[in-house]
């Protein structure tokens, strides 16, 4: 099968195609990725030489018709991702995660194609702190940031799609990720190469926020077994069981990095700051063999710290762009 995959030089979708080698050796992979600032080729290197990459964008209709044509399946990670930046451009959002999501899914309806597409729990806005609920498909979307409103519109395009024109498409929204090749941006990588750097961990306004945190590579699996045991026009829903508030994973990170417990700064909260997220992941686990492989967030920390100690190349350059617009920012 030739799976043409977008946005894997990014963090979950270079996971995606190192995963993909390891337990589908026979598809012929392909990635399409415009190489921003969220980008690193190197975390393709474990299998560059098995790989074509394509350097392109996903909201070029004509690099995009040219892909989709030679290959069988699209997975489709590419996106602009990071909360904090949409709040401070949000163009590159919709131009990326909307536009580029309507090139790929008229490409692949032009050619008789199939695509899945990779899409968040942000969709679905936030819960409250004391509620018992958990996302589960059938839930209303009701985005908060620019960043999940062009991912819910993406979501709302694929299922219109589908039901209008036949799209053979599945769709999946996934919990927080944590793991390795994140980018330093996000809450975990941040906080693990600050305190490598010697900085305190830096927690946006109390920290009582809640993510339910899934190891990257169980993300991956349950796209796999959507591509394999899913039912094309259906939506599924990805996550792990873990819960925590921002405030005990930072807790967690110093305590495995060998810091107390109250070496961390207080910053300014995010405007428009989502409280929590939770899954149900009973369809998935229902209509397919999936259970994740690292239900324990301690040990799947562990070596994400581990991993970020030992590939100091892989981020450094990152870490300082990262940081100075965390800085204008003033958190
Ligand atoms: P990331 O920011 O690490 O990587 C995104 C990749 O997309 C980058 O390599 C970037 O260069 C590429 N890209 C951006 N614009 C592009 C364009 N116009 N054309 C082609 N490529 C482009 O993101 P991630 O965390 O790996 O997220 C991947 C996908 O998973 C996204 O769709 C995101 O919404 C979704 N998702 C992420 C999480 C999470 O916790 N990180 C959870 C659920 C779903
Ligand atoms: O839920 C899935 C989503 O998870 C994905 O769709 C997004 O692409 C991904 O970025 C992530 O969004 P969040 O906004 O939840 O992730 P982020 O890593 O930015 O922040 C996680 C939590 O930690 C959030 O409550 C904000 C908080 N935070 C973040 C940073 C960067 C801090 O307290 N301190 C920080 O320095």
């Amino acid at each position: 099968m030739k799976v043409l995959v977008t946005g894997a030089a990014g963090f979950i979708g270079s996971n995606f195609v190192i995963r993909s080698r390891q337990v589908r050796p026979d598809w012929q992979l392909t990635v399409l990725d415009a190489m921003t600032y969220a980008a690193n080729l190197s975390s393709l290197d474990p299998v560059i030489d098995d790989i074509d990459v394509v350097k392109g964008s996903v909201s070029d209709p004509a690099v995009v018709d040219e892909l989709v044509a030679a290959h069988d399946l699209v997975v489709h990670f590419a996106a602009d991702s990071h909360n904090d930046n949409s709040l401070e451009d949000p163009w590159p959002f919709i131009e990326t995660n909307i536009v580029g999501t309507y090139q790929l899914i008229q490409a692949v309806r032009r050619h008789d194609k199939r695509i899945h597409h990779v899409s968040t729990d942000e969709v679905y806005g936030d819960l409250a702190l004391d509620d018992p609920a958990r996302f589960t498909e059938e839930t209303p979307v009701n985005p908060s940031s620019p960043y999940s409103a062009s991912k819910a519109s993406a979501d709302l395009l694929v299922r219109a799609w589908i039901r209008s024109f036949g799209l053979q498409a599945t769709l999946s929204n996934c919990s927080n990720n944590y793991g390795p090749r994140q980018h330093v941006e996000k809450f975990i990588p941040r906080q693990i190469t600050g305190i490598l750097d010697g900085v305190k961990p830096k927690l946006y306004g109390e920290g009582t926020n809640v993510r339910d945190w899934i190891h990257v590579d169980d993300h991956n699996d349950a796209v796999i077994a959507i591509l394999e045991q899913g039912r094309l026009g259906e939506t599924y829903l990805i996550g792990a069981d873990g819960e925590m508030n921002n405030r005990d994973m930072i807790a967690l990170i110093l305590e495995l990095m060998d810091k107390p417990a109250d070496w961390f700064d207080h910053v300014p909260d995010r405007p428009g700051h989502d409280l929590r997220y939770a899954i149900d992941s009973t369809k998935l686990r229902r209509e397919t063999d999936w259970q994740p492989t690292h239900p324990d967030v301690r040990s799947g920390l562990e070596d994400t710290i581990a991993w970020y100690r030992d590939n100091q190349d892989w981020w450094r350059t990152a870490k300082v762009v990262a940081e100075a617009r965390y800085e204008r920012l003033g958190r």
